[in-house]
C-alpha cells in the first residue's frame, strides 16, 4: 500500500478528516458511517446543517448499498461518466443518515476520477462524504495548498496531488421517472447527458433556480474575498471603457475547459493584489454558449455586480 495512503487510514482513526484530492475541486472526506467525523465536517466547515454532502465511492458495488431504487439508466451513465464529474441525486437506503442528507430521502453519490481517492475509497473499504474542502460559501480548493491554507493540520490530513483538473465541481442530476433534472451545472453538459438517455426515452431539465431543489445552491456562492464585478461585453477593450481604477482583472482563456481549470485560482490571485476589486472580463457570447453554463453558474454566485448592456443574465 501506498505509504500516503496508509498514512491517510491512520488519519482516520485518529479522528481526522481527509483532504480528498477529486478531478473536479478537492473534498473534505469522511467514512460516511462515522458520524464524529461527518459532524466534524460541517464544524469545521462553518457549514450549515440544512446543505447536505455528496458521497464518494470506489465501484457501483461500494455506492449501490446506499441507495434503494436503482434506476437501470444509473448504469448506462455510470458505464460513460464514472469515474468522472457526475453526481447522482436517488432515493437513499436506510444506512444514509439523516446528517449527511439534511433529512432528505434522497442521497448524492459519485466516484471521482482520482487515482490516490479511489485508492484510499478502497482501502478503507467504505464510501466517503466530501463537500468541497473550503469554508461555507467561499472559493473552492484546487490545490492541496489551498486546503491547508484553511485547515488546521489537527483536524485534516491532506493528500498531496496534482491540481485538480476539471476545476468546478461536478455536474448534480436528479432521476424522477423520465425525468432527469440537472440541480448544478458543470462541466458535463446538458446536451452531452441528453445524447446518451435520449434513447431510453428520458428528457433532460436545467433545474429552474426558483425551486429549492438542491438545497445548497444557494445565490451567494464561491465568494471571493474582495467583491467581484463581471463585466460582460464583445471585447475586453469595450469591458474596461467606463471602468474604475479600482479593479484587479482577470481575464478567462477561451477554451472553456482552461477557463474552468484555473477559475479558483485565478480569482484567488486577484483576491490578493493590492486592488479594493476583482474585475472578471466574459466575452458575451459565451452567455449563449452551452459549454460555458457550469462557468457561468459559478460566476454569477462568485460576484457582487454584474455589468452587462444587453441586460440581465
Ligand atoms: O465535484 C464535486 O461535487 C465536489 C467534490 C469534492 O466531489 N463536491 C462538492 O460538494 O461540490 P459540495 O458539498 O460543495 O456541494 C454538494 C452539493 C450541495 O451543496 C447540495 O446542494 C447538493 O450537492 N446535494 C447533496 N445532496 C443532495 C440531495 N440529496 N439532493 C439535492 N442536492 C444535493
Ligand atoms: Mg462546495
Amino acid at each position: 500500500m501506498n505509504n500516503e495512503i496508509k498514512t491517510a487510514l491512520e488519519a482516520i482513526q485518529n479522528g481526522k478528516l481527509i483532504g480528498l484530492p477529486t478531478e473536479t475541486v478537492y473534498g473534505l472526506a469522511a467514512p460516511f458511517n462515522n458520524l464524529k467525523l461527518i459532524e466534524k465536517i460541517f464544524h469545521v466547515k462553518k457549514r450549515p446543517f440544512y446543505d447536505p454532502l455528496i458521497i464518494h465511492g470506489h465501484s457501483l458495488n461500494q455506492l449501490k448499498p446506499l441507495i434503494i431504487n436503482w434506476p437501470e439508466i444509473c448504469n448506462v451513465l455510470a458505464e460513460k461518466f464514472w469515474p468522472g464529474p457526475l453526481t447522482l441525486v436517488l432515493e437513499k437506503s436506510s444506512i444514509v443518515d439523516d446528517m449527511i442528507t439534511s433529512g432528505l430521502e434522497t442521497v448524492a453519490i459519485r466516484i471521482p476520477n482520482n487515482e490516490l481517492a479511489l485508492q484510499l475509497l478502497k482501502e478503507l473499504d467504505t464510501p466517503m462524504a466530501a463537500p468541497s474542502a473550503n469554508l461555507f460559501k467561499q472559493l473552492s480548493p484546487t490545490k492541496a495548498s489551498d486546503v491547508k491554507e484553511v485547515f488546521s493540520s489537527k483536524d485534516v490530513f491532506v493528500l498531496e496531488d496534482e491540481n485538480c483538473n476539471v476545476g468546478i465541481e461536478s455536474t448534480i442530476i436528479k432521476i424522477d421517472e423520465k425525468l432527469i433534472t440537472i440541480l448544478r451545472p458543470g462541466i458535463i453538459d446538458k446536451k452531452t447527458i441528453q445524447e446518451i438517455v435520449k434513447s431510453y426515452g428520458y428528457i433532460v431539465e436545467v433545474s429552474n433556480n426558483d425551486k429549492i431543489t438542491s438545497p445548497g445552491q444557494m445565490e451567494e456562492h464561491y465568494c471571493p474575498t474582495k467583491p467581484l464585478h463581471l463585466f460582460i461585453a464583445e471585447s475586453f477593450e469595450k469591458a474596461k471603457e467606463n471602468a474604475s481604477e479600482n479593479y484587479e482583472w482577470t481575464v478567462l482563456p477561451d477554451d472553456h475547459l482552461i477557463a474552468a481549470r484555473s477559475l479558483y485560482s485565478s480569482l484567488r490571485k486577484a483576491s490578493q493584489s493590492e486592488k479594493e476589486m476583482i474585475a472578471l472580463y466574459i466575452k458575451d457570447s459565451y452567455l449563449i454558449d452551452e459549454n460555458w453554463v457550469g462557468i457561468l453558474d459559478r460566476l454569477k454566485r462568485a460576484s457582487t455586480k454584474i455589468i452587462n448592456p444587453l441586460g440581465e443574465l
